[in-house]
């Protein structure tokens, strides 16, 4: 079929399969140019379809030829209807590694219940015996418990007062003001929920209870910070409480893993454009111009780059450097000092009008049906697509 992009609001209801193996392909393309990773051997990755969990398994599988098993949840394809982008890019990944005879299973299903990690602890046994390195990249907006069975909805609203400031509509590319309520009632404590660190710090202990974790084992969990633009909305909004839990479970995680000399450590991370990242209000401005100001002084980066740089500057090291609040930084380029002076200079004169020009709002556009498989150089759009792909290693 002829797979055209069909947008609502911030998701984009088709994915191009032969876009999204592209930009697969493109990323091995860029793991192998940098060369080896003396990094772990034997990886599961939560959250494994997408955005940074891809990249992770990506980095993994073709950077230290890792066996990887991916968990993530995606929607297959039926005839006529595609299946969402985490498929095909999963199916891409899965069929270059087996090529390369690198072993590539994944399990597709909720990663918040017993059920999907039973499966895993299973297939880790059968298979690889132990595992060295395990991401925890998963980013939902909703929750069932696995033990009260609560479904817990994470919210993306500031705390204490509402908040008001310029967002972009990146589609009709329009710049205008948006208010966004207080958090009320439960708010903080299901974003916590969904987004903190306890579904990390229960897979990490049911793979411990089965012996599942080799001696020197790692796990690295994703967290953003951001600048005080978007504070209000984000690191001290309703997911910014969720990422202090996430963060303070590290240690929790640490100290669990003492006889084993495991460490756990949070990675934060740049902002880029994800489907979760475009849910965000304000996050798509701050991209735009971001992205902009980073590409001018040429440190801009993909999750791929990002990752490559987490393993091979900072997590395989002898030492792995932290922050004074025990954290692994690659947001650093983000962050420097005039880097974010000059976003902050361009975000006051952002208009409508002039919000092409001063900012990378077609980048933003571009990367954002790239995620889904569109817009990929190289892909010749008007040929027929197989929607019906299988994952080669899905269990
Ligand atoms: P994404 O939306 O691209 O990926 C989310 C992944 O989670 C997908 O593989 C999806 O299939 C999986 N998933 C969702 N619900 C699931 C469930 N119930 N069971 C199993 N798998 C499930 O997200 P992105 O942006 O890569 O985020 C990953 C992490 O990185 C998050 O913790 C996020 O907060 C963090 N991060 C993101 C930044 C950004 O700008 N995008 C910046 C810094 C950190």
């Amino acid at each position: 079929m002829i797979i055209e992009p069909r947008t609502r609001g911030f998701i984009c209801i088709t994915s191009h399969p032969k876009g999204c193996e592209k930009n697969v392909l493109d990323q091995i393309d860029y793991i192998k140019s940098k060369g080896k990773i003396e990094g772990a051997k034997k990886v599961l990755v939560i959250g494994a379809s997408t955005g940074f969990g891809i990249a992770s398994r990506i980095a993994s599988a073709f950077g230290s030829e890792a066996s990887t098993i991916g968990v993530y949840f995606e929607k297959p394809p039926a005839e006529g209807k595609t299946a969402s982008s985490g498929w095909y890019n999963t199916a891409a990944l899965e069929t270059a590694a087996h090529k390369e005879g690198i072993y590539a299973k994944s399990i597709n299903g909720d990663a918040f219940s017993n059920e999907v990690k039973q499966q895993t602890i299973d297939l880790i046994k059968e298979d690889l015996g132990q595992i060295d390195l395990l991401i925890y990249s998963l980013a939902s907006p909703v929750r069932t418990h696995p033990t009260t069975g609560v479904r817990h909805k994470s919210t993306l609203k500031p705390i204490g007062g509402s908040y008001t400031n310029k967002t972009v509509d990146f589609h009709t590319g329009e710049v205008k003001e948006i208010t966004i309520e207080p958090s009320t009632g439960d708010d903080i404590e299901n974003t916590v929920a969904v987004m903190g660190g306890e579904d990390w710090d229960m897979w990490v202990n049911a793979l411990m209870k089965e012996n599942l974790l080799s001696s020197d084992f790692k796990t690295v969990a994703y967290s953003y910070i951001g600048p005080k633009l978007t504070e209000a909305v984000y690191r001290k909004g309703t997911i910014g409480q969720a990422k202090e839990h996430l963060e303070k479970t590290a240690f929790t995680i640490t100290d669990a893993l003492k006889a084993i000399n495991g460490k756990a450590y949070v990675s934060v991370n740049k902002a880029l454009v994800t489907q979760s990242s475009s849910a965000i209000p304000v996050i798509p401005l701050y991209i735009s111009l971001l992205y902009k100001v980073m590409k001018e002084n040429d440190v801009h980066e993909g999750c791929i780059e990002q990752i490559h740089r987490l393993y091979a500057e900072r997590l395989f090291l002898n030492e792995t450097p932290l922050d004074s609040k025990g954290r692994i930084r690659i947001d650093d380029w983000e962050m420097r000092d005039d880097i974010q002076e000059k976003v902050a200079a361009l975000w006051k004169e952002a208009t409508t009008e002039s919000l092409p020009t001063i900012g990378d709002l077609e980048g933003y556009k571009t990367e954002f049906f790239n995620l889904f498989g569109f817009h990929c150089d190289g892909v010749d759009y008007d040929l027929d697509a197989n929607e019906m792909v299988e994952i080669p290693g899905l269990q």
